[in-house]
Order: C-alpha cells, then sequence, then structure tokens
C-alpha cells in the first residue's frame, strides 16, 4: 500500500516511489499539513504541525483560537473564521454571512482512482494509483468537504481534488472553491511560472518569492495566452538537475489562480484553484460540486526531474486517445498557406504537391463555411460554402482521399458571429449582458454553452460534418475570451456559475465527440496557445502551441510548454519565410528541426515555395517518422537554453531503456571568437558505447555526460543540428 494511516499519531503517510507526503490530525481534528519531501521511512513527523509551541491550540492550551488558525499548517484552510491567509473554501449561508470550519469526520482508503463527474482528471490502473479521501465537515453549515488525494507511485505524483456537499438544510453559496493547497517553511523561495501573449506564449518566468501574494491567474474563461495554470515553488539554485521543487498543475481549462504567500511567521502559502473572481455557485441541500484537479510534483531533483514526473503522467494518466503513442499522419495545414483565399481547385494543387513530397493529410482551416471570407461572420453558420468548395464537402474530401491524402477540418464551434444566419435566428444565444452593448472581440460572441439546447446545436453541426465523410482530424479553435458575462437562462443568483458552466459544457461537448468518433484525431486550439493546458489534454492528444511557428520565437514557447507538457503534445509547424508573425528568415532545415520537438506538420503554399526548400520536405517526413516513437516515448532533457541570454539552445530526447538519444542544438545567433562547444548530455547509460550516427564516432554514455560532446563550428545565425546517438550493438568500443 502507498497510503497508511497511523491512528495513534493521527498521522496519514502518502509515498510515491521517491517522494512522502504527510497529513496529521489535532486532537480537535483540524487537517494540518505535516511534509512533502523526499522518502522517508519513518512514520512520527506529526510534532511538525508545533501544537504545543505559540501561538497556541486551542485544545490543547484553550488560547487564542485567532492565532492558531493564522498560522498552522493547514491542509485546506477556509475562510472567515480567523485564518487571514489566502483560504481555500469560502461559503455564505443563508443570513448572508460567510464562515466556514472543516474538522475531520472519517477517511476511506482506496486502490485505483474515481473519476470526477464532467470533469477530465487523470486515471490509472489499481496497480499504478492509490486514493485517499479525507471527510471533513462544518456541523453549523451541514456542509461536507471529501479531500481526494491519489498517489501515482512512479510518476511520483500525488492529484489532489475536492468534493463539496450540502447536506444541511439551508441553499448555500460557495464564493470560492480552490482545489489543492500548500503551507511550507519558506525555503527562500524563488517561483518559476509562465507568462506571455499572443504569439509568445509560455515564456519562464522566475522570481523570488517576497512578503505578501503573487500569483498567476486567469479569468478570461479559458486560461489564456498570458499567464499559465502552473506554479514551482523552488529553492535557491535549482538548475535543471539540482534543487528543490514543489510544483502544481491544474487540469482545467478556464479560469485559475496559482498563488504563493509569503506570510509574516515566514511561512508559504502555495494554493491553486478556479479563480473566485465572478465565481459562487448556489449549492443547494442534496447537491455537491466538484473542484478539479491539481497536479503536485515533488522533485529533489532539479526542475528536470519534475519535467519528466509530468510527462509520464499526463502520457500514462491523462491522455486518453488512440493517437497518444501512434504516428500522426504528417499534415499540411492551409492557413498560413492561403488564409481566407482558397478553393477547393487551390486546395487540390496543395494536396497533390504535398503527396508527391509525402505528405499524408491536407488540413482545410478557417474559411470553408457560410460566407466568410474573412474573420467578420459566419460562425456558427456551419454549411460549407460551395462558392469556395465546388461540388460540396464530400467532393473534395473524396478527391483529397483519391490523391492520397487523409482530410482534416478545422471548427470554431464556441463562437458565433453577429453576422450569422444564427445570431440573426437566436441573438438570445450569445452571452451577454441584458441592455449593454456586447463587446466584440475578433467580430465574434461567444455561444452560451451553458444553455443544453445551444451546446446540442453547436455539437451537432460538428457531429452532422463528420458524419457526413471521412474525416481523419479536427482543429477545435477559440478565438475569443469571455466577457459580458450574462446567460438569458440563468437564474439571478447562478449568473456567476457561468464562467464554470461554460467549461463544463465545453467538456461535455468534447466526451461526446470523442466517444462518438473515437479514431478522430483531435487537435485543441485558441488562437494559438491559449488553452494549452491538462484538461485538454484529456480530449485531443495535442494542443496547436502557438501561432508563432518563427524557429526562433518557437524556442522559448516549446521550452515552456515542454517544462510541463510531453513534446508529442505540442503543435508544431514549418512554416514559410520571411515567418508571417515577426518577418525573420531562418533556414527550412532549422525550421524542420525545431517543428520535430512536437507534433511536426506543414504550414505554408508547398505550390509556391522555393524548390531548394520543396526537396527538403520528403527527407524531413522521413525524419519525423524515423524518431516518432523515440519523441513520444522518450525522457526530454533541457540542456541549455536561449532564454538563459545563451546565444544557442538545445534539448534531446533519450529513450528509456538508454538505446538511443537525439540532440537538437539551435546556434541562434553566431558569436565571435568561438569555434566549438561542448555540451554535456543526459539520460544515457554510463557504460554503454554509443555511435554518433553517420560517423565513426563512439562515446561512452559517462563519457558524453561528464567531459560532454563536442558540438562543431558554432559559426552562423539560426543553424541547427541533429545528432543522434545509437547505443553500440558490439558494446567494447570504447576508444
Ligand atoms: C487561430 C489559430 O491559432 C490559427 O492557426 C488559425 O486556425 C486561425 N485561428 C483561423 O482563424
Amino acid at each position: 500500500m502507498r497510503i497508511h494511516y497511523d491512528e495513534k499519531n493521527r498521522l496519514f503517510k502518502l509515498d510515491t516511489d521517491h517522494t512522502t507526503y504527510l497529513i496529521g490530525l489535532t486532537p480537535e481534528g483540524y487537517l494540518g499539513h505535516v511534509y512533502y519531501g523526499r522518502r522517508i521511512g519513518n512514520f512520527g513527523g506529526a510534532y511538525r504541525l508545533r501544537i504545543e509551541e505559540a501561538p497556541f491550540t486551542p485544545s490543547v492550551n484553550q488560547r487564542e483560537k485567532s492565532a492558531f488558525l493564522d498560522y498552522f499548517p493547514m491542509e485546506y484552510p477556509t475562510g472567515g473564521i480567523g485564518d487571514y491567509r489566502e483560504s481555500c473554501l469560502n461559503v455564505r449561508n443563508e443570513q448572508g454571512c460567510m464562515g466556514a470550519e472543516l474538522l475531520y469526520l472519517s477517511h476511506t482508503m482506496e486502490k485505483g482512482k474515481p473519476g470526477l463527474p464532467g470533469l477530465p482528471a487523470s486515471f490509472g490502473s489499481e496497480e499504478e494509483v492509490e486514493t485517499l479521501r479525507i471527510i471533513c465537515e462544518d456541523r453549523v453549515l451541514g456542509l461536507k468537504a471529501e479531500l481526494m488525494y491519489s498517489v501515482f507511485a512512479a510518476e511520483d505524483v500525488i492529484t489532489r481534488s475536492v468534493k463539496i456537499s450540502n447536506e444541511g438544510k439551508e441553499n448555500l453559496r460557495l464564493e470560492k472553491v480552490y482545489s489543492a493547497c500548500l503551507d511550507m517553511d519558506n525555503e527562500d523561495f524563488e517561483m518559476i511560472t509562465l507568462h506571455g501573449a499572443w504569439a509568445r506564449e509560455r515564456h519562464i518566468q522566475r522570481r523570488k518569492v517576497g512578503y505578501g501574494k503573487q500569483m498567476v491567474s486567469s479569468f478570461k474563461g479559458e486560461p489564456g495566452h498570458q499567464e499559465h495554470p502552473f506554479l514551482a515553488l523552488v529553492t535557491p539554485d535549482t538548475t535543471q538537475e539540482h534543487g528543490e521543487v514543489y510544483a502544481m498543475n491544474f487540469v482545467y481549462s478556464g479560469n485559475f489562480i496559482a498563488q504563493a504567500e509569503l506570510t509574516q511567521f515566514h511561512q508559504v502559502r502555495m494554493v491553486m484553484g478556479i479563480h473566485s473572481e465572478e465565481f459562487c455557485w448556489k449549492l443547494s441541500p442534496g447537491e455537491s460540486f466538484y473542484a478539479p484537479e491539481a497536479v503536485l510534483v515533488y522533485s529533489s531533483e532539479g526542475l528536470g526531474k519534475m519535467t519528466r514526473s509530468f510527462h509520464d503522467f499526463y502520457r500514462n494518466h491523462m491522455i486518453r486517445s488512440p493517437y497518444k503513442y501512434k504516428s500522426r499522419p504528417v499534415l499540411i495545414n492551409n492557413w498560413e498557406a492561403t488564409y481566407f483565399d482558397f478553393d477547393t481547385e487551390k486546395l487540390l494543387a496543395i494536396a497533390r504537391e504535398a503527396k508527391a513530397n509525402g505528405i499524408e493529410m491536407l488540413v482545410m482551416d478557417d474559411g470553408w463555411f457560410g460566407k466568410r471570407n474573412k474573420d467578420d461572420s459566419s460562425l456558427g453558420d456551419w454549411e460549407v460554402n460551395e462558392e469556395k468548395i465546388t461540388g460540396g464537402l464530400g467532393e473534395l474530401v473524396r478527391k483529397v482521399n483519391e490523391i492520397g491524402l487523409k482530410f482534416g477540418i478545422w471548427f470554431e464551434p464556441e463562437m458565433i458571429s453577429p453576422d450569422s444566419n444564427l445570431y440573426r435566428k437566436h441573438p438570445d444565444w450569445a452571452i451577454q449582458i441584458g441592455g449593454r452593448e456586447n463587446t466584440q472581440s475578433r467580430a465574434q460572441y461567444v455561444l452560451d454553452l451553458s444553455r443544453c439546447e445551444v451546446r446540442d446545436y453547436a455539437y451537432e453541426c460538428v457531429a452532422k460534418i463528420l458524419r457526413s465523410a471521412p474525416i481523419a482530424y479536427v482543429k477545435w479553435d477559440m478565438n475569443r475570451q469571455l466577457s459580458n458575462l450574462g446567460s438569458a437562462r440563468l437564474a439571478p443568483d447562478q449568473q456567476q456559475e457561468l464562467f464554470h458552466r461554460y467549461v463544463l459544457a465545453l467538456y461535455e461537448m468534447q466526451e461526446r465527440l470523442v466517444t462518438e468518433f473515437p479514431d478522430l484525431l483531435l487537435e485543441n486550439c485558441s488562437g494559438g496557445g491559449a488553452r494549452f493546458d491538462p484538461g485538454m489534454l484529456y480530449y485531443s492528444p495535442q494542443i496547436w502551441c502557438s501561432d508563432d511557428t518563427d524557429a526562433i520565437e518557437r524556442l522559448r514557447i516549446q521550452e515552456g510548454t515542454a517544462m510541463i507538457y510531453p513534446i508529442s503534445t505540442m503543435g508544431a509547424h514549418v512554416s514559410d519565410c520571411p515567418n508571417h508573425t515577426v518577418g525573420r528568415t531562418t533556414p527550412f532545415a532549422t525550421r524542420g528541426q525545431v517543428a520535430l520537438a512536437g507534433t511536426f506538420g506543414y504550414e505554408l503554399d508547398i505550390t509556391k515555395i522555393s524548390s531548394e526548400d520543396r526537396a527538403q520536405i520528403p527527407e524531413q517526413v522521413a525524419m519525423y517518422h524515423k524518431y516518432q516513437e523515440l519523441m513520444q516515448k522518450g525522457d526530454y532533457y533541457r540542456i541549455h537554453s536561449w532564454n538563459d541570454e545563451k546565444p544557442y539552445d538545445c534539448w534531446m530526447v533519450a529513450a528509456k531503456d538508454g538505446s538511443e538519444a537525439l540532440v537538437t542544438y539551435v546556434q541562434v545567433l553566431g558569436q565571435p571568437n568561438e569555434r566549438s562547444r561542448i555540451i554535456s548530455l543526459k539520460g544515457l547509460l554510463p557504460d554503454t558505447d554509443y555511435r554518433l550516427e553517420g560517423t565513426k564516432e563512439v562515446y561512452r554514455g559517462d563519457e558524453l555526460e561528464n567531459c560532454g560532446f563536442l558540438v562543431r563550428d558554432v559559426r552562423g545565425d539560426f543553424q541547427s543540428r541533429l545528432y543522434h546517438f545509437v547505443k553500440e550493438e558490439n558494446n567494447n568500443l570504447t576508444i
């Protein structure tokens, strides 16, 4: 068993292979956070709750409850009764007063892990995961809180979520329900978060944790380009290999908060959950509310170990798609090739040339429906535009298949254009505040998916098209964030449920989609990478990473994304130059090698690019197929980072059995007086010989790790190389 309960010391112990998490109970039943860190055998850590020490524990010395509440390391703090730090649960009663206090009632331990109704959640067999539920109650409110902890031993992951049930007689209002909290003594922590903008998503940011609250958050209705539902607290000097890391990632595709608070007593409270801004959930007697899952990783071996825990966890326990470990068809998407200006002939010309160069699927992006010739109309009118697609969609798909390519299609099902038949018929289907001008963004409004008839309509539009032709792939886009929160159907005292109901509706629609079309390859997308989160990975094995396809901009974007998510989930395409976003020209080979650290595909007019570039495509497609299994299943190591002001970037993927490794090196800028550079490789078997493919050079694994590998001739800008090391069959060739 990975979960133990020591009745005498009233202590829960949760063990992964390399970590231990301890939860303790005070005599009156407060649930305290005792320890999270390296795995320990000893089971007596309750002293860390310090309940004998000032500022006093009520039942021990009958004094100062408020001082206790504001100091005690709470496992799940509640608001309104004297803990002035950030609370995780705020409940208002029918009298209008906010306050809750949770005390231990009982617990259960089980093998396996139950799902979370309506929410994406990690999964695992009875051998892979165990679950502890601690049931607490607030007798005054008649409220129960079930704190759920699931222990994934092999990946060193603990997931947390919460179920709140109203077992009383009054209506309650949940004004805040976070999913996880960690109260720890400060270790001079620094915090690592991801920040960005459109076309600049998930750049890594690191700063010292100061007194007070510092957070990343969103209340845009999706995680957004700007901040990410991820927070890591690290000890100073933490690197890829060294240092302690406490990380949380949120399995949710809507509003979030991830916050670190350094208190007057030099403790740090780290919390994660649904943002409480514009959130309030009416909980009537007999009802329950489920807070989404937070994924916790502790690493005593730096950020690299954290990354590999997340990667293994998402691959093994979050992504369900049959494409997870399958070769995905190398696609060509017409967005940057044509934008809205295309027709059947243009698409077929691209398809023919694509086929001739080894590409395997054509994806028709935005602009094929209604009268959408630019981005200001027709969302909601999901009828093919036969002026562009002559003969209809079925005919186009048939012709593309005949050429020998699969066919994929773009949708933006959550939206409605003011200039659409749908809006003219159902203006109230848009999210809006009655009597106030609705705010347009990209000339569109958001559909009120909290209404059953609206999401049924939106789902059926997609499904009808998919039922009509052999469509292998869908890109599900979302190009604006939510504002003017109002639903024509929700009662006034439930309007603040809309943000969360919207996300639940999105999940319901995607669940229907993957159930009805189990072989569909689904790629989520949101104006680039604004909804790249573990919740979406539950439905789609890949997510479009960014609208910035420039190979150099992609280095930072993909580094930040790959810090958490497996590289096989990152939508990445080779596009044309000068790059449409930044105007930069990079070698075609560099664009290919950077996109290889993702799903790999093309986004250019293959009929127009230079013949030199086109000639590289067959080789690049072969490169994808050659390395695809390694990239999907291997261990990712960040070797150097352009983000750290280096003129170069380097990462590698090593097979778990040590049989091969692929190193990608990108010389971003040439520098004077440099001819070669030594880089240390990781993840290789120390006492094994590796041949650098295509050469006679053979190195020992420990040599490559410690002496390093010499990257020769680092002159030039935007130059990249791949180095493939393969274990020697005859392992006696040490030089
Ligand atoms: C945003 C996406 O990120 C792009 O790839 C493209 O699909 C456009 N939307 C289409 O409107």
